[in-house]
């Protein structure tokens, strides 16, 4: 096998069986499907990120980063939600047919080959580990917001990150910088909430806690009471005059603000790996899929005409926006209880996530392109624990010193990165195996596929250029790393090499 070749050998379908208890039943209908849909997607995005989607975004100089859609945030919505939906059926297809945990990574092994399969691995690191970072920071934003509803003022240097305070045009945050106190020349500005938040939830996690679907059920139910509160009471309080102007930057406002919400959507693949549990994929998959997006897209729309109608759209800059278009507008009781209801909600993806990442180390472990150690499992609590643990310090140090808004754009570039790279996956094995029995098969494949393509590319686009430097640094890195490690301890490679290796045998 040439070096080149042998980067792109993918790993046969076959040996790809179920992890854990074998075959999983099949016991998921589309409502089930979309239930978990929610329970995924609601979270920063639309408590978070809605407010740099909408107002945009200036340096610490006050510069133009990128400019916002303003109360014509809802089409960003609809772009973004258009993008998911394509993406989405092709991340469907393919894990119906390898159900494998690993997400994107299990599928790219199988349809792309191994150095395209590492790629993603790396790349996911942004959507998980990276995602996680904003979520918790936003985490901690709310908390802050709550105790002062309650009356208790939390000490701004113990509530802002470092960058945040570097990067922030407002002079309040930015004055941190020279207010805080210093150790060493260097302003002590941290997170606390947000570090306590991740070091909480790796600690559940580390007991081998997961979410349930009665949680879910119930942590949904929750998330929409809150936005429902949100846009019933806010409703009534709305002054159409805020809604001039409604574009004020135009489809280019637009863009960048689906650019920045589409993190409101990350999340919703996870429903496409239930696809071996879902009673009759070939109806109820599409249905859970563009039903659970529908459904968001409808309820983050009324979110952002309610909150654009209450408080012009430039007040909205913050991380915490809709608690602010609340107190803005006097309702100061319904900001406290929509805090408390964001940090559930925050919490559940919190889960979702840090569940997720130590999964995609392992099975990357597994397969001989990280190190073993990143493979062991806790022989009581049967967690991965060194990757738990790993991913826990990562996340936690970097939503202690980190800024929302950053690390939104890492994540949905990575994201949107996985995404174009599944699309491409699933035309690859259209040609590959083309009699492979797909229990979901993609319905018009090339429109829905090259569509997703363009779509995410173009959401890609809409993202400020020093992400796309990190992007490229972060894979640079990557590339690096799989030289350097993964394409001499690959297990596929060593295998086709004559190496005997048994299995691990490891589930989790
Ligand atoms: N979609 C998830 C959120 O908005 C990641 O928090």
């Amino acid at each position: 096998m040439g070096f080149v070749n042998s980067c792109f050998s993918r790993k046969p379908i076959a040996l790809m069986a179920p992890e854990g208890e074998g075959v999983l039943r099949r016991a998921l209908g589309a409502g089930d499907l979309i239930m978990l849909a929610i329970g995924a997607v609601i979270g920063a995005g639309i408590f978070g990120a809605i407010g740099t989607a909408t107002a945009g975004e200036f340096d610490a100089a006050g510069h133009l980063i990128r400019s916002g859609a303003g109360p014509a945030i809802v089409f960003s919505f609809v772009l973004a939600a258009f993008g998911c939906a394509l993406a989405g059926l092709c991340y469907a297809e393919l894990a119906s047919m390898i159900p494998q945990a690993g997400s994107a990574y299990a599928y790219s092994y199988a349809t792309l080959g191994e150095v395209v399969a590492w790629i993603i691995g790396w790349d996911l690191i942004l959507e998980y580990a990276v995602g996680n970072v904003a979520v918790a920071i936003t985490w901690g934003v709310y908390f802050k917001s709550l105790l002062a509803g309650v009356g208790v003022q939390l000490p701004d240097c113990l509530t802002t990150g470092y960058r945040t305070a570097l990067l922030s045009p407002d002079p309040a945050v930015h004055g941190l910088l020279t207010t805080a106190p210093h150790v060493g020349g260097v302003a002590i500005l941290v997170n606390l909430p947000a570090l306590a938040i991740v070091a909480l939830i790796t600690w559940l996690l580390l007991l081998g806690v997961r979410e349930s679907s009665r949680t879910n059920n119930v942590l949904v139910v929750i998330k929409l009471i809150v936005l429902t509160l949100f846009v019933v009471v806010g409703f009534s309080h709305i002054h159409p005059a805020n809604y001039h102007p409604f574009a004020p930057n135009g489809f280019s406002g637009i863009h960048h603000g689906a650019a920045i919400i589409f993190f409101a959507y990350i999340g919703f693949d996870a429903i496409s790996t239930a696809a071996e549990e879902t009673k009759n994929p070939q109806r109820n998959m599409p249905i859970g899929i563009l039903g659970g997006l529908a459904i968001c897209t409808v309820i983050y729309i009324a979110v952002g005409v309610v909150m654009t109608g209450m408080v012009p759209a430039t007040a909205l800059g913050v991380a915490d926006p809709l608690a602010v278009a609340l107190t803005t507008t006097g309702l100061t009781t319904l900001s406290t209880v929509l805090s408390l209801g964001t940090l559930f909600a925050l919490s559940a993806v919190l889960l979702v996530f840090q569940y997720g990442q130590p999964r995609i180390f392992f099975s990357m472990a597994r397969d001989g392109l990280l190190p073993k150690w990143a493979a062991r499992v806790h022989p009581k609590y049967r967690v991965p624990w060194a990757t738990t643990i790993v991913t826990g310090v990562a996340v936690g140090v970097w939503a202690m010193i980190g800024d929302a808004g950053e690390t939104y754009d890492l994540t949905n570039i990575g994201t949107l990165f996985a995404f174009v790279l599944v699309c491409i996956g699933v035309l690859a094995l259209r040609f590959k195996e083309p009699n492979r029995p797909r229990p979901f098969r993609v319905r018009f494949v090339w429109p829905v596929a090259l569509g997703g393509v363009v779509v995410c590319i173009i959401l890609m686009n809409g993202l400020p250029h020093v992400t796309w430097v990190r992007f490229y640094v972060w894979l640079a890195i990557g590339l690096g790393v799989y030289l350097l490690y993964g394409i001499r301890h690959s297990v596929m490679r060593r295998r086709a090499a004559g190496e005997v290796i048994p299995d691990s045998g490891e589930s989790w």
